[in-house]
């Protein structure tokens, strides 16, 4: 059988050193994330995205530490190789450093991940280095950061012009400097990106962020058209899972409705000996 050795930090960097891709997909149950970890996924997040996709909120805001935790201990049993990102929610790590050590903590010991993530650059610089110092890694995340959302715009594409471009450059180095063993660039021009990947130490993932970043991120329920209320310009679909499950729920609801489920292969049997001595009990008709 294939050994399948957990990835480490070091394992991703030595995979940017050799100039391997790095494949990052959002997952937030076990079965999804089975089916991710044995396809070679090489990093799972569990993103806080998971209000929207799984529970049908606007925003990723409602999302609660112990929602998180739950979702997160379910990916991280399914995985026996891919390295496991923790997504702090909102009012997570914002408050102060120790509410932020403390929460990032329940995700590495309650949720089993491997390192966590958290939304902003220079603003978030404090508390990165705070977990990092508490022994955790941490991933940073700028570009569009949607618990900002409405401090940055709305969720639209970040780093459009000269002035924020640059910005997002500096962020960059400063949540490196902080201690940031990867960064997640979202939404930004390719151009800028680049110009990032260039200047980095470490890891840059992307979403919505160009070829040039070392890895790659997309939303599982985008690439499996299971999310459908918007659709970001850089997401592909590679299956239309919903029409598969819209199928086949279609199909059960006909064959009940027509008594075609379920059949004589669905249906568990009482020995013949058994059924008469039951008919006997009841004082029933064999017949
Ligand atoms: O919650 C999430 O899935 C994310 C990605 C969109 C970057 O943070």
């Amino acid at each position: 059988m294939e050994e399948r050795k957990k990835l480490t930090i070091p394992d991703l960097w030595d995979m940017v050193a050799r100039g391997e891709k790095i494949t990052f997909l959002t997952a937030y149950d076990y079965p999804t994330a089975l089916l991710e970890d044995r396809a070679g996924v090489d990093m799972i997040l569990v993103g806080d995205s998971a209000a929207m996709c799984m529970l049908g909120h606007k925003t990723t805001l409602p999302a609660t530490m112990d929602f998180m935790v739950t979702i997160t201990a379910a990916v991280s049993r399914a995985v026996t190789r891919a390295f496991v990102v923790g997504d702090m929610p909102y009012m997570s790590y914002q408050p102060s450093d120790e509410i932020a050590i403390k929460n990032a903590g329940r995700f590495i010991a309650e949720g089993g991940a491997d390192a966590v993530k958290l939304e902003g650059g220079a603003r978030a610089a404090e508390r990165v280095e705070a977990i990092v110092r508490a022994g955790i890694p941490v991933m940073g995340h700028i570009g569009l950061t949607p618990q900002a959302a409405s401090l940055i715009g709305g969720l639209k594409a970040q780093g459009r012009s000269a002035q924020t471009a640059k910005q997002l450059i500096e962020d960059a180095k400063t949540l490196e400097e902080a201690g940031a063993f990867a960064i997640l660039l979202e939404a930004i021009p390719a151009r800028v990106a680049e110009l990032i990947v260039k200047r980095a130490k470490v890891p840059i993932l992307g979403i919505g962020s160009g070829p040039a970043c070392h890895g790659q991120l997309l939303i599982v329920h985008d690439i499996l058209s299971l999310f459908e209320a918007f659709t970001p310009k850089f997401v592909k679909r590679y299956a239309d899972v919903a029409s598969v499950m819209r199928q086949a729920f279609e199909a059960y609801v006909r064959e009940v409705k027509e008594g075609v489920f379920p059949g004589p292969e669905h249906t568990y049997k009482i020995p013949k000996e058994e059924w008469e001595a039951l008919l006997r009990l009841l004082g029933e008709d064999a017949g």
